[in-house]
């Protein structure tokens, strides 16, 4: 029997009831990333339900499935990510967030039930597959140092041709599939800044060394790394988030602490920009009799799409819903750590849209509504099974 692009369309299409649910499950018991113990011993059992699939856990808290075919051939791994963050949902579904302060608010819940259903109807195909699916189950997207590099250092991509992973996108509304090709989300880095001053009394200046004031010409002259110091043509973000300093109106403080993000894709202008970040901070601290402390941590590498693997996916979106489905996006200064497996096989990182105004579903991802459009779920189980059949078995 030769599976056809129409049967692959109905058996995933079957299985759109049970992803819903599961991913209903998902969300109302969220785990924040590195603690996803039921999250990932749910996973386990359901695909051991499945049968077919070849379990581990490479981690305490993710699984891998191997999707092994009668006939050997290449291996494609398919990744979802399982955490939650750290919000108190506000939303009031019978299925909302039963674990106080936490909540899944950017879809990963969705991600792992997509996983799930693709492995339902892959699990059913596999002695017409030539080679493997390897189902990534990846703990720990949200908080670095992240999950997926210690998955890669566990071993979960050796062997592996190429990775494909996809993000639920509420800012897409659903039917569409967003693709990007070579650069496609940034390299997320955290500073933290102390400026150290001398405190006293506010009404007698003269006898400190104000921080405050000094701190804020660090924040307004960190601008001219980006807007002066670097090309203009290479995208760089600098952003102080945090400050923190002062008790009250008549004490001016001796230190003050500022912390923020840098996101850029070119690997030269990364390694550049702490140096050129700490030549300000020095200056300007020094003019002024003060001290400081820079430390600057890297954060994910940027996604960086294969010019194949994206031209797969591509054709993928055209073969099963038409070529008004495909939205052709932009970069983004977003970071995802699915960049840790792409660094072992070429990748394709995609975007299913999942935003529905006419469902009231309109907040950003992070934000305590959040919710996707669960009919999008359907068009990710199609996308990670058309995908697998087309990269292994060529259609
Ligand atoms: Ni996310």
């Amino acid at each position: 029997m030769t599976t056809t692009s129409q049967t692959l369309k109905e058996l995933s299409e079957s299985v759109t009831e049970q992803v819903i649910e599961w991913r209903r499950f998902l969300h109302a018991h969220p785990e924040l990333s590195f603690h996803e113990e039921n999250t990932s011993q749910f996973v386990y059992d359901t695909l051991k339900s499945f049968g077919n699939i070849e379990l581990s856990r490479p981690t305490r808290t993710s699984v891998v499935g191997r999707i092994i075919g009668k006939q050997p051939g290449k291996t494609l791994a398919i990744r979802a990510d399982m955490d939650a963050l750290p919000i108190e949902e506000k939303n009031t579904f019978p299925f909302a967030s039963k674990n106080p302060g936490v909540m899944h608010a950017c879809g990963h819940d969705g991600h792992t039930a997509m996983l799930l259903g693709a492995a339902k109807v892959l699990s059913g195909l596999k002695d017409e597959l030539n080679g493997e699916v390897r189902l990534l189950f990846q703990h720990a997207e949200e908080l670095a140092p992240g999950g997926a590099e210690e998955m890669v250092q566990a071993g979960v991509m050796d062997g592996v041709d190429a990775v494909i992973g996809a993000h639920l996108w509420s800012p897409l509304e659903t039917g569409k599939i967003g693709i990007v090709y070579g650069p496609m989300m940034a390299a997320p880095d955290t500073f933290y800044i102390t400026i150290k001053g001398k405190g006293g009394h506010a009404a007698m200046p003269h006898q400190t060394v104000d921080s405050i004031a000094i701190a804020a010409q660090v924040i307004t002259n960190l601008q001219h790394v980006v807007s002066r110091q670097t090309n203009p043509l290479d995208p760089l973000v600098v952003s102080v988030t945090k400050i923190q300093g002062g008790t009250t109106h008549n004490v001016i403080p001796g230190s003050v602490e500022l912390v923020g993000t840098v996101r850029s894709f070119d690997a030269g202008l990364r390694k550049n920009v702490p140096k050129l970040m700490e030549r300000v901070i020095q200056g300007i601290t020094a003019a002024h009799g003060a001290d400081y402390d820079f430390k600057y941590e890297e954060g994910y590498r940027p996604v960086i799409n294969d010019r194949g693997v994206t031209a797969m996916m591509e054709e993928a979106v055209r073969d099963v819903f038409g070529e008004e489905a495909i939205a052709r996006l932009q970069p983004n200064m977003g970071g995802e750590d699915f960049s840790a497996f792409q660094q072992k096989a070429p990748g394709n990182f995609f975007y299913v849209g999942c935003g529905n105004p006419v469902k009231g579903i309109v907040y950003p991802h992070h934000h305590e509504r959040f919710t996707i459009d669960e009919d999008a779920l359907e068009n990710g189980v199609k996308l990670f099974v058309h995908a697998a059949f087309k990269f292994l078995n060529g259609h």
